[in-house]
């Protein structure tokens, strides 16, 4: 299966995704990665991976579907089969979301349908609440939403700043998103409804990544 990543900045769990393929026995590959900035660091991790890049600059369209259309060219001349949005902060058109419905996943560093949107860690810690986490899910119109494909829960310390929290988050991430790829390449996932059913194994032991251990079949 060939995957193509959309980045805009640090680019962490599209270096956890590029890793996870480099192993010959996962069924896909990073073929592309993208940015909307030139500047976005993960940039320089991609291709010291040897992975293509390219830069589509988004002030340079007039429009947001002209940008996206850009967008699913360069991913089509790669015959990408699935897509990766690993922090790309560029709302997409629902003309792209149809374009690669159920072919577009994201990671978000909350429990969905918790805490969508920006500052996710800080609002967490205003909340109280004593678990939080992250979700891969596949993409729908509306920011963060879509069916979930893994979840993985992370305790909320009472000591926890948003940075400390974020970077316990983000390590779970960086499982998780390898984790959801591989059941997507495997074609263990059924959409039914906006819930996915993940098929050969238990829900338990493959949607819900437990925070301290790896994932079983890992
Ligand atoms: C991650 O926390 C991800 O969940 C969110 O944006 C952040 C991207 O970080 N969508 P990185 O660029 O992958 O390091």
């Amino acid at each position: 299966m060939k995957v193509g990543v959309l980045i805009s900045g640090r680019g962490s769990n599209m270096d956890a995704l590029i890793n996870a393929c480099r192993n010959e026995d996962f069924p896909a590959r990073i073929v592309c990665v993208l940015s909307n900035k030139a500047e976005a660091p993960g940039l320089q991790i991609a291709e010291q991976d040897n992975v293509p890049t390219h830069v589509v600059d988004h002030r340079q369209f007039e429009s947001r579907e002209d940008f996206d259309a850009q967008v699913t060219k360069i991913l089509r001349s790669y015959e990408v089969d699935v897509v990766c949005l690993a922090g790309f902060m560029r709302i997409l058109s629902s003309a792209f979301v149809s374009d690669w419905h159920n072919r577009l996943l994201n990671i978000h560093p909350s429990l969905l349908p918790a805490f969508k949107g920006l500052h996710v860690h800080e609002r967490v810690l205003e909340a109280g609440v004593r678990f939080t986490g992250c979700t891969v899910h596949f993409v729908r119109p509306e920011m963060d939403e879509g069916p979930i494909i893994v979840q993985s829960a992370v305790p909320v310390m009472p000591d926890d700043t948003p940075d400390s929290l974020a970077r316990r988050v983000l390590n779970t991430e960086h499982r998780c998103y390898p984790h959801a790829l591989k059941l997507m390449a495997e074609g263990k996932l059924e959409i039914v409804g906006e819930t996915v059913t993940v098929h050969g194994q238990s829900q338990l032991s493959v949607g819900a990544v437990p925070a301290t251990i790896n994932p079983p079949d890992k």
